[in-house]
């Protein structure tokens, strides 16, 4: 496969410019990278599961968002932020001699210069603008890493907010300079040490936070995950890195695309972002992400059946026996035998 192409982009980690952007072409998958309306849907995806206490909280949120993004003042707001505070436009850099060693032209999307070293900055401004907006006078936060944790600190820093991080005690060992980092911008990082002290129980503990102090308090989530409108909201501000990519692509490439865009996934919000972008052009979107170990990868064969006869029907994986050709279009279709 990697011999039949001519050009690869690949957003490392990963203006304002179009965010209304293609929307003709999503058509085709309306799911995947439209608006996913009140309910928050993205074909059999996404929704709002979250204790009763919130929903008021969420649908706060998703009007703010919906006014926000309609409103060419914050865009204008947030564009500036994003060129004197964040130094976009990142550059793309042609990877010559890795492009040289596989046959294909490797153009990678720069996010990792990005202020505080990655894509997460995006969405923290975006997300710290809309608290602003909503009255909101602090952000609490999960981190796994640590760069989310530090793009939001850095910007509630710069716009006056409060800023209280969760983040799991192994995560803290690992990670010792990111924690010094939050700090240093004057966020409160609270080590979590129930369950297995990681990313996950972090999340947990920054919703009972969020829960209780709702009404001063924006949950400014990391990535495309959570109740709706977070994965929306969140793909939005990081559309940014796709509309960069494809004009600077065009450039590069003398008009043309690329033909595949690769992006790494951990949430998935640097991905979805960059998607979003080139989701009107011919570009042909896998995304790459470790698959758990426990299970043999790929399965022998996978299959759409019915759900019924499906051994592990509750589980988001295909399971071993199935027959349908694992494709990034085909695969919802697995996920649900
Ligand atoms: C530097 C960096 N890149 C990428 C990711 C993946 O996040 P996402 O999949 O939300 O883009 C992370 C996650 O923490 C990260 O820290």
């Amino acid at each position: 496969m990697v011999e039949r192409l001519q050009h690869a982009a690949v957003a490392a980690v990963p203006d304002v410019a179009p965010a209304s952007a293609p929307d003709a072409a999503v058509t085709s998958r309306p799911w995947a990278m439209g608006d996913p309306g009140p309910r928050g849907r993205f074909g059999s995806f996404g929704g709002r599961f979250v204790p009763e206490a919130l929903v008021p909280a969420c649908e706060q949120l998703e009007a703010a968002f919906r006014a926000a993004w309609a409103d060419a003042g914050f865009r204008a707001g947030l564009a500036g932020l994003q060129r004197s505070y964040a130094g976009r436009p990142t550059p793309v850099t042609e990877a010559t001699r890795l492009s040289e060693a596989l046959g294909v032209r490797v153009l990678l999307k720069r996010e990792d210069l990005a202020h505080t070293g990655s894509h997460k900055i995006n969405n923290a401004l975006g997300q710290g603008l809309l608290a602003q907006r909503i009255g909101k006078t602090a952000l609490v936060a999960e981190t796994g890493a640590g760069q989310h944790g530090v793009a939001t600190a850095t910007v509630a820093a710069h716009l006056g907010l409060g800023c209280t991080v969760y983040m799991g005690a192994k995560d803290i060992a690992r990670q010792e300079l990111n924690v010094f980092r939050m700090e240093l911008l004057g966020a409160a990082v609270v080590p979590v040490t129930s369950g297995a002290r990681t990313l996950k129980d972090a999340t947990s503990e920054a919703l009972r936070h969020w829960v209780t102090t709702v009404d001063s308090t924006h949950y400014c989530i990391g990535s495309v995950l959570g109740p709706h409108p977070y994965p929306w909201l969140v793909r939005e501000f990081q559309r940014v890195i796709g509309d960069e990519a494809r004009a600077q692509c065009a450039e590069l490439l003398s008009g043309a695309g690329p033909d595949v865009v690769v992006a790494c996934v951990g949430g998935g919000s640097n991905a979805a972002g960059t998607f979003a972008g080139f989701v009107a052009t011919p570009a042909r979107p896998p995304s790459t992400t470790p698959r758990p170990t426990r299970r043999p990868w790929p399965p022998p064969s996978c299959a759409p059946g019915p759900r019924a006869s499906c051994p592990r029907s509750s589980q988001l994986t295909p399971w071993p026996g199935c027959t349908a050709p694992r494709t990034p279009e085909t695969w919802p279709a697995a996920r649900r035998c």
